[in-house]
C-alpha cells in the first residue's frame, strides 16, 4: 500500500509523511534502483554508508603504513626490508596485506624503483641516493580493501626525478578534481592526459588502470588515466574506486620482465605514481586514503 504525502508518517513521529521521512525514503528508493542498475549493467557494486566506513578504516591503516614506511626510506635499505616493514605493521594492526599471493604475487607490497612503473617485487635491490621509489599498499581490514601508493625520494634526487614525481602527483590531483556525480569516467583520464602529456610533455601508461575497490582488491569499473571528456560510465554517489596514474618521463611503452609482474619503461626512463581510493559523494568525492597532494 502506498503512503500518501499527507498521511501520518509510518515512523510514528506523529508528523505528516511529507514533513518527516518522505524525502529520505525517496532517496533510498532511487539509490536502490541505481544500485540495481549499476550492478546489472556494469557489475559495479555501489557502497552503502557502513561499507564506506569499513573501507575508510582500512584506508586509515594504509595511510599509516605509508607514513611509517616514509620514515624508513634511506639509501642502503633493500626493497625486501620495505616488504618486511609493511607485512609486520599490517598484521600487527589487525590487517591482511592483500598483495600476498594475489594472482600469485609473492610479496606483501609492491615496491617500484626508478624505471619500474609498477608491480615491483621486493627483493635484494638496494636503494641508493637519487632513486625514486613507489610503495603501493593494499590492506584488507575487517573484510574491506583500500589501496593507495606514493612515490618517495631516496636522499637528494635529480631535477628529472623531481619533475616526474611532481607531475605524477599533480596528475592524481587533476584526475580527482573530475570526480563528482554526473561526470564520466572519461573525464578523469582526459584531465590527467591533458596535463601530463599536453602540458608537461610526459606520457601516461595505458596498460594499467584504476579500478573499483572495497569488497575486493580489484572490482569493476576500470578507470583509465587517458580518455575523452564525457565518455564512459557516469559517476554516481556510492561508487568507490582508485585513481592511480603511472606517468613516464619518456615514452609510454612498457615491458613486463620475465618474473611476469615487474613493469618497466621500455626506454628506461623514470616513472612515478600516486594512488588514492575515493568514494563519489553527493557533491564530489571523499578520499578514503587521504594524504596531502
Ligand atoms: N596495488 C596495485 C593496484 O594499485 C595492484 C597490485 S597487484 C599485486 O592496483 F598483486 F601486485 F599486488
Ligand atoms: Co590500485
Ligand atoms: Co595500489
Amino acid at each position: 500500500m502506498k503512503i500518501g504525502r499527507n498521511d501520518p508518517c509510518p515512523c510514528g513521529s506523529g508528523l505528516k509523511y511529507k514533513k518527516c521521512c518522505m524525502r529520505k525514503d525517496k532517496a533510498a528508493r532511487s539509490f536502490k534502483n541505481l544500485k540495481e542498475l549499476y550492478w546489472k549493467k556494469y557489475k559495479i557494486r555501489l557502497k552503502e554508508k557502513k561499507d564506506i566506513l569499513g573501507i575508510k578504516r582500512a584506508g586509515e591503516l594504509v595511510v599509516k603504513t605509508l607514513d611509517m614506511v616514509e620514515k624508513e626510506i634511506r639509501p642502503g635499505i633493500t626493497t625486501e626490508y620495505i616488504n618486511t616493514l609493511v607485512h609486520e605493521f599490517t598484521i600487527s594492526n589487525g590487517g591482511i596485506p592483500a598483495p600476498l599471493n594475489y594472482n600469485g604475487f609473492p610479496k606483501s607490497v609492491c615496491v617500484s624503483v626508478n624505471e619500474v612503473i609498477c608491480h615491483g617485487i621486493p627483493g635484494d635491490r638496494v636503494l641508493k641516493e637519487g632513486d625514486i621509489v613507489n610503495v603501493d599498499v593494499t590492506t584488507k581490514l575487517n573484510g574491506y580493501y583500500a589501496d593507495a601508493n606514493k612515490t618517495f625520494f631516496v636522499g637528494k634526487v635529480s631535477e628529472d626525478a623531481k619533475k616526474i614525481v611532481h607531475v605524477a602527483k599533480e596528475s592524481l590531483k587533476r584526475g580527482l578534481s573530475q570526480v563528482k556525480p554526473g561526470n564520466s569516467i572519461g573525464d578523469i583520464g582526459w584531465a590527467i592526459q591533458q596535463y601530463a602529456e599536453k602540458e608537461q610533455g610526459c606520457s601516461v601508461v595505458r596498460e594499467m588502470v584504476g579500478h573499483g575497490v572495497g569488497f575486493e582488491f580489484h572490482e569493476p569499473p576500470q578507470v583509465p588515466h587517458f580518455g575523452k571528456k564525457g565518455h564512459g560510465i557516469v559517476l554516481v554517489p556510492g561508487m568507490v574506486f582508485t585513481v592511480e596514474p603511472m606517468i613516464n618521463l619518456g615514452k609510454r611503452d612498457l615491458v613486463i620482465l620475465p618474473d611476469k609482474w615487474t613493469a618497466v619503461t621500455k626506454d628506461g626512463s623514470l616513472s612515478a605514481q600516486f594512488e588514492q581510493t575515493v568514494v563519489v559523494t553527493e557533491t564530489g568525492y571523499e578520499s578514503l586514503t587521504p594524504y596531502d597532494l
